[in-house]
């Protein structure tokens, strides 16, 4: 395995539309160790997610996954999983704002709303589909992911960029 490196914004690959990944393509050896080389990088950078664009690998995939306890109020955690070809559909019109940062744009946090509930439609790691509800973090984590995909990160969807600031001067103040 390998800890892939990440591609910052500014690099034309994060603001790519990525490709579909052939089907066949999946079962591959060089897929699926491009798999676990995602998962790995995931972890090594501390990301509940990580998208393929990422690591300049301009294709709809994506990995996820949260620790339980992650982030503030003791959240429960979401499994590993791995998105190909994913496409996200919201269950509701209801939106809430959250948190979120993203390892290709360092060190800085946004609030960002985003659809409460959706409905996750992909193909996992052994090529099958598979589809799930998401809601409150997880359906957070599935919308950033798959933005990326699409060459959009978080800052975009930022309405009020006041809220936008460095993690350690908005921790430092949030204790105030
Ligand atoms: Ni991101």
């Amino acid at each position: 395995m390998a800890i892939l490196k990440i591609a910052r914004l500014g690099h034309p690959v994060v603001r790519a539309r990525a490709r579909s990944v052939d089907p066949a393509v999946i079962p591959t050896r060089d897929f699926q160790r491009f798999l676990d080389d995602l998962v790995e990088t995931m972890h090594e950078y501390d990301g509940v997610g990580v998208a393929a664009p990422q690591v300049h690998v301009s294709l709809r995939v994506a990995v996820l996954e949260v620790p339980p306890g992650h982030g503030r109020g003791g959240r429960r955690g979401v499994p590993l999983a791995v998105l190909i070809n994913p496409t996200v559909t919201p269950v509701s019109k209801k939106r809430v704002v959250g948190v979120e940062g993203c390892l290709s744009v360092p060190d800085l946090r946004g609030a960002v709303p985003r659809f409460e509930k959706i409905r996750l439609r992909a193909l996992g790691r052994d090529g099958r589909p598979y589809a799930l509800t998401a809601t409150g973090f997880h359906a957070r984590v599935i919308q950033h992911e798959c933005d990326h995909l699409d060459g959009t990160v978080y800052l975009d969807r930022i309405e009020d960029m006041k809220t936008l600031g460095f993690l350690d001067e908005i921790e430092r103040f949030s204790k105030e």
